[in-house]
């Protein structure tokens, strides 16, 4: 009996692997973190699978289903939204696991924060203007963030921010990133992003809390830095035609195939 961690994508049903798709059609269990999994990705469960929406449980209610699951000897699909490594609670039924002897797997899964950038149709790295992108958060009731990780000195460094779990705190992050980028620094709010009812509101830092207003609860991807404008960049060097490339034809060591 195995339980398989299974990042199920930002929302489009279509953005779930393959891998992952196979592994819930051969788990009798589903065990899925709420409203943020599609219907459509549970209609890949096998019939008369036991599909438990983990939402209102708490961890010990989860592992007892797990661990149910573990005597029945039958293989557990543990769905979570995005991907599992960043904010899916996934390390902390992973280390009562092992405690317990069962073993399990991970499947990675289309994170919230490229579908956004794919919504914006955006690079989020361009070259000379941000070659580092940030995923980070404002802190919250349940998961306080360290001191040392406070926005301010990620903004510090001009990378792309893309900041999780802090829509309802729009205002003030846009007020203290707008001392690191400037007033007129671009930012970007992607609400629901890859979902049917997606919606993309641009603007500045100066600009940003009043566009967006009251009109995004919860699932909304907050994108701020100067990637974000998609202009005044250079080309990178990797297609410039005097670049000296390992894979280009005609080159003695090229690499073939
Ligand atoms: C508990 S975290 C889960 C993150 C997830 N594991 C991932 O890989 O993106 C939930 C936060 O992720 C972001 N998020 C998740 N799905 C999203 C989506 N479809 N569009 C925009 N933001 C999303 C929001 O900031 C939301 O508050």
């Amino acid at each position: 009996m195995t339980v398989h961690f299974i990042g199920a994508g930002p929302g489009a049903p279509d953005l779930l692997t393959l891998r992952g798709r196979d592994l819930i059609a051969a788990c009798p269990v589903c065990l899925y973190a709420g409203s943020l999994i599609p219907e459509a990705i549970l209609a890949h469960c096998p019939a008369g699978a036991h599909i438990v929406n983990t939402a209102p449980m708490d961890l010990d209610a989860i592992m007892a289903e797990i661990a149910a699951a573990h005597m029945a000897g039958q293989d557990v699909a543990r769905l979570h939204s995005g991907d599992v490594s960043v904010w899916s609670a996934m390390g902390e039924q992973a280390r009562r696991l092992r405690a317990m002897g069962i073993p399990y797997t991970v499947t990675p899964g289309v994170p919230s924060f490229a579908a956004s950038a794919a919504a914006l149709g955006a690079e989020l790295t361009l070259p000379g203007l941000a070659q580092s992108v940030v995923l980070t958060r404002t802190g919250g009731r349940a998961s306080p963030v360290p001191e040392g990780e406070a926005l301010g000195r990620f903004a510090a460094t001009g990378a792309t921010l893309a900041i999780h779990l802090s829509i309802h705190r729009l205002d003030e992050v846009a007020a203290e990133l707008a001392r690191h980028y400037g007033p007129d620094g671009p930012v970007a709010v992607v609400w629901r992003a890859s979902w049917p009812d997606e919606r993309v509101v641009c603007g500045t830092l100066s600009t940003i809390a009043a566009q967006v207003g009251a009109t995004m609860e919860r699932t909304a991807l907050i994108l701020v830095g100067p990637a974000l404008a998609q202009e005044g960049f250079e080309d990178s060097r990797l297609y410039a035609a005097d670049y000296d490339r390992r894979f280009r034809a005609g080159r003695a060591d090229a690499v073939k195939g």
